[in-house]
């Protein structure tokens, strides 16, 4: 090819890159100049050809030809680039002035919070975790626990029956979780059951609706002694202290023999209670060793196996444990209250070692 030529394929090119392009056009350009067949490449081909005295001159032409074309070709690149940027910028504008979307953060409930913590210190010491559903019979709540019929206990509980017939009921206590596990499963059993439960009572330390956690431990060879340690390293754990006063009363529950109600000690500084210290006592659970009528309505044997059982008022340790004084502020879904006594998800207590239900 000759230099006339060369020089118009330049013009040509010059033109078709002067109009409107998008990039895919002009890099069809680029390959058609400067690809492996493409014409100015080609042109490079040629030199060999030539004779010397021309061959220099042919070749520094060529050369700014080839950067004439190629400075075009990143002109209208970029150019096109540009235009790009600019139209986003124009179509995808944001606007800064808007006001920003509110948002708020949920917090765990107190109650939750305890739950939590209450099953992370058990765990810790073999405890799994049960559940059972708050409508029950009355078989599981009462008979099997070795409540028969006419046991003035019955009444003691204010129950909510749900039918007629007092079959079912909404759940008084956490035991009924005692009779499924052992129902459904083969000794040993280490277990504990938070959840609600329901009494027809209402004042500032009762509510119709509560918690408890169930305690249950069964195997050949324990004792009381076992209970007394397992409470005393609950509660130690619970309210982070190194010792605690704890005093068992004797007491009755149909399902336990013999049975006590555990108090711990506190006393009032600058109005606030503190656990562990003082003379006050204040009763915090129910427990006992598990009567062997239980065992045998369960299909366990008594002479075999025993334990020991608990039932502990979750509200009312997490009253104490983060000084909240009325039980029904627990359950009226107050938002300013969750603020105030509520957990951040984030926020981990000391002795909160990482379970979740
Ligand atoms: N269920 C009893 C209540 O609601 C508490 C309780 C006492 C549970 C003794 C137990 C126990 O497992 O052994 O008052």
């Amino acid at each position: 090819m000759n230099m006339p030529d060369i020089k118009k394929i330049k013009d040509e090119y010059l033109n078709k890159l002067d109009i409107d392009l998008n990039i895919e056009s002009v890099n069809q350009i680029k390959t058609e100049l400067f690809g492996k067949n493409g014409k100015i490449s080609n042109s490079f081909k040629t030199l060999g050809s030539l004779p010397t005295d021309e061959r220099k001159k042919f070749a520094s032409d060529l050369n700014s030809i080839k950067d004439e074309l190629q400075e075009k070709i990143d002109f209208k690149l970029q150019e096109i680039e540009t235009k790009e940027i600019n139209s986003k910028l124009e179509n995808e504008k944001v606007d800064v002035t808007l006001p920003e979307r509110e948002f708020s953060r949920g917090k765990i409930h107190p109650v939750s919070q305890v739950i939590d913590e209450i099953s992370s210190i058990f765990s810790e010491i073999g405890f799994s975790v049960e559940e059972g559903p708050d409508i029950e019979n009355e078989h599981n709540n009462f008979t099997a626990l070795n409540t028969p019929d006419n046991h003035p206990a019955r009444d003691m509980h204010d129950t909510f029956y749900l039918d007629n017939n007092k079959e079912l009921l909404l759940r008084t206590h956490t035991s009924p979780v005692q009779v499924r596990t052992m129902l459904n499963g083969k000794p040993p059993f280490k277990i504990i059951a938070p959840g609600r439960t329901y009494r027809s009572d209402s004042d500032q330390t009762h509510s119709p609706m509560f918690h408890q956690v169930e305690g249950l431990h069964i195997d050949k060879d324990i004792n009381m002694g076992h209970l007394k340690g397992c409470l005393n390293y609950f509660i130690k754990s619970f309210f982070e202290v190194d010792k605690i006063k704890m005093r068992f009363r004797p007491s009755h529950f149909p399902f336990t023999e013999p049975s006590a109600e555990v108090d711990i000690g506190y006393e009032m500084k600058d109005g606030k209670i503190v656990i562990g210290e003082g003379d006050k006592w204040l009763e915090i659970l129910g427990c006992g060793m598990v009567h062997p009528n239980v065992l045998k309505n369960v299909k366990v044997n008594p002479d075999i196996y025993q334990g020991y059982a608990f039932g502990i008022g979750i509200d009312r340790l997490g009253m104490l444990k983060y000084g909240i004084n009325d039980l029904r502020a627990f359950f009226e879904s107050d938002y300013r209250w969750l603020n105030h006594f509520g957990f951040d998800p984030l926020d981990v207590p000391s002795n909160y070692r990482g379970l979740s239900r």
